[in-house]
């Protein structure tokens, strides 16, 4: 399943929570594998959308998932590039409505078990980061370190408006308000993998943190953890 060879740390949370920026920051700092496992989702949404396949269609979207090839790279700022045919989607799927429709077609577990292999190839040398809603609980039930970054809806709202307009994104704060609160309720409630802590997950409440701060307690836990391993 895992990769033995090479140690995991999965960030798990709710959209908006911060988890992209703080695995791209421990990846740098590492310097290890990082991992978006929700741009898989967002792929697979955005080549449903250009194939017209409805997010209602499971039989259509695991047809797809099965001939789907993205292709992934790193650049030289750590950011992880998706690519489609070769064309680089990574912007295009970061679209609101590509966000809703992934999360849509997250609830089928064909879906998920079809996605498992490729989120998983992402474990090498030296290690992996791994951001995602199951990370912990499901891809990498193994991980050496499982946080879990939580923070209220509204704080998340505000830094998840800030972040599409800095992407040119126009959106009003309410609309993306209304997104979190519904993305959450999908999320949380569906049947296989839904979004929750790990049993042996950290849980960091980030409401009033900056990310500094997160930044800060996750790699302080990470150096808990290896201090453990050596006593
Ligand atoms: O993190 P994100 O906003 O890019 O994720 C988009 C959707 O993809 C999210 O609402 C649910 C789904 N997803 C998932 O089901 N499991 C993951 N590990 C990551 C994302």
């Amino acid at each position: 399943m895992q990769n033995t060879a090479a140690p995991v740390i999965t960030i798990d949370g709710p959209g908006g929570v911060g988890k992209g920026t703080v695995a791209h920051l421990l990846s740098k700092r590492l310097n290890w594998h990082v991992l978006d496992s929700g741009a898989i989702y967002r792929v697979v949404a955005f080549a449903a959308e250009k194939a017209t396949i409805s997010v209602d269609d499971c039989d259509g979207l695991l047809k797809l998932v099965n001939g789907l090839k993205p292709t992934f790279s790193t650049d030289n700022e750590g950011v992880m590039h998706v690519f489609l045919n070769k064309e680089d989607i990574t912007a295009r799927i970061r679209d609101p409505h590509i966000g809703t429709a992934a999360s849509q077609l997250s609830v089928y577990p064909a879906i998920r078990t079809a996605l498992l292999a490729c989120q998983r190839q992402f474990c090498q040398p030296k290690g992996l980061v791994a951001d995602g809603r199951d990370m912990g609980t499901v891809v990498f039930p193994d991980a050496q370190l499982k946080i879990f970054l939580d923070a209220s809806p509204e704080a998340r709202a505000i830094r998840r408006h800030r972040q599409l307009l800095q992407q040119a994104i126009d959106v009003t704060l309410k609309d993306v308000f209304a997104q979190i609160i519904e993305r959450d309720e999908r999320d949380r409630s569906r049947a296989v993998a839904p979004l929750r802590p790990a049993k042996d997950a950290v849980i960091i409440d980030t409401t009033l943190l900056s990310v500094d701060e997160v930044f800060a307690q996750v790699v302080l836990q990470w150096d808990l953890r290896q201090m453990q391993v050596l006593s």
